[in-house]
């Protein structure tokens, strides 16, 4: 089941999802090491981080309604006590650090921090978070977020560079073109097999949503908003996944990891027919640290009944027409 995204050889298609896994080596205690291709870090920005006051995650209905703050350590704890002393790569799993900011010089300055780390694998971009350009999300306006990458890409010239997206965009601007901008940002990388832009996408983020007490009338998490994950989201992120991998991603050979709300092995089989070539998992884990397990193991006898070696052959395979 080792797969090989954009020249990092995984032993597993299975990501833990940034935020959902702790920092680095928590899930070990509980997930079967050897199933897991890597674990995705909280979102790391320059300065630590409280995140917003209780109540920041709720149970909705075939979902989970979070809105964390990016509470996190910042880059100066993880870069010293964290990245330093995990234990992931004994156990032959990958850490990817995922970075947040509102601003360029913030994602910049966590990058360059990270860049070259010889624990770290790749970085993760989270996109969806305030931009003081106007006060837009880099992960609705394209020609921002392109300016990031570019960014984020010369900061961090020799390190995989993994571009989330949010799964919705708002107005005329839609994922197909977020993707575009992402993969055809223009920094200068310095290594074998990276791009000036992105080198893998992430499909995709949380949704925006609200959930409101009909006792109080208030909303059920303290920022009033947040973001949908789990099964509730899946079928949404299976299109967005298709629509990337058949628009842009196929032909560029950007490898494309799905995520949003897998729970078992069918989950995941979707997102690879629409095209995914690793798959994310976040909420489901939440519930059962154990799923990546059993979702690692379901894909691999699905692999071998389609009749394939290798889950690479079944990407984007999706069968369209009647
Ligand atoms: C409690 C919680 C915290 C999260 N924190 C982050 C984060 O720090 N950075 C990020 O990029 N995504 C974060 N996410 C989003 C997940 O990484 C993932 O994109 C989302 O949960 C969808 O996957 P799932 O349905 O398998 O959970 C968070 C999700 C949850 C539920």
């Amino acid at each position: 089941m080792s797969i090989d995204l954009a020249g990092l050889g995984l032993q597993s298609p299975i990501i833990l999802a940034a935020g959902t896994a702790g920092y680095a080596d928590e899930i070990l205690d509980v997930a079967k090491p050897s199933t897991l291709g890597a674990v995705t870090s909280k979102s790391i920005t320059a300065q630590p981080r409280e995140g917003h006051p209780t109540w920041r995650l709720v149970p909705v209905r075939g979902a989970m309604l979070n809105a964390i703050g990016l509470a996190n350590t910042g880059i100066e704890r993880f870069a010293e006590h964290v990245a330093p002393t995990h234990r992931l790569n004994a156990h032959g799993v990958s850490l990817f650090a995922s970075v947040a900011g509102d601003t360029i010089e913030g994602y910049v300055q966590v990058a360059a921090q990270l860049d070259g780390l010889e624990s770290i694998d790749a970085v993760e971009l989270n996109v969806s978070c305030p931009n003081v350009h106007g006060g837009a999300d880099f992960g609705v306006d394209p020609p921002a977020l392109a300016e990031l990458v570019g960014h984020v890409r010369a900061a961090l010239p020799s390190t995989r560079l993994i571009v989330k997206l949010p799964p919705v965009a708002t107005g005329l601007v839609g994922i197909v073109q977020l993707a575009r901008a992402a993969i055809e940002a223009q920094g200068k990388p310095d290594g074998p097999n990276l791009r000036p832009g992105a080198d893998v996408l992430c499909l995709c983020n949380t949704m925006p949503a609200m959930a409101i007490d009909v006792k109080t009338g208030k909303p059920r998490i303290s920022n009033g908003t947040g973001g949908l994950s789990g099964p509730a989201v899946h079928a949404i992120v299976v299109k967005i996944i298709h629509d990337v991998y058949t628009s842009i991603a196929r032909e560029e050979g950007v490898p494309i990891i799905g995520l949003g709300g897998v729970t078992n092995w069918e989950d995941a089989a979707e997102f690879v027919l629409a095209g995914a070539s690793a798959i994310g998992m976040g909420t489901a884990t939440m519930a059962d640290p154990t799923s990546p397990t059993r979702i690692h193991r379901g894909l691999l006898k699905w692999t071998e009944r389609m009749g394939a070696i290798k889950l690479s052959e079944l990407v984007g395979r999706v069968r369209l027409g009647v």
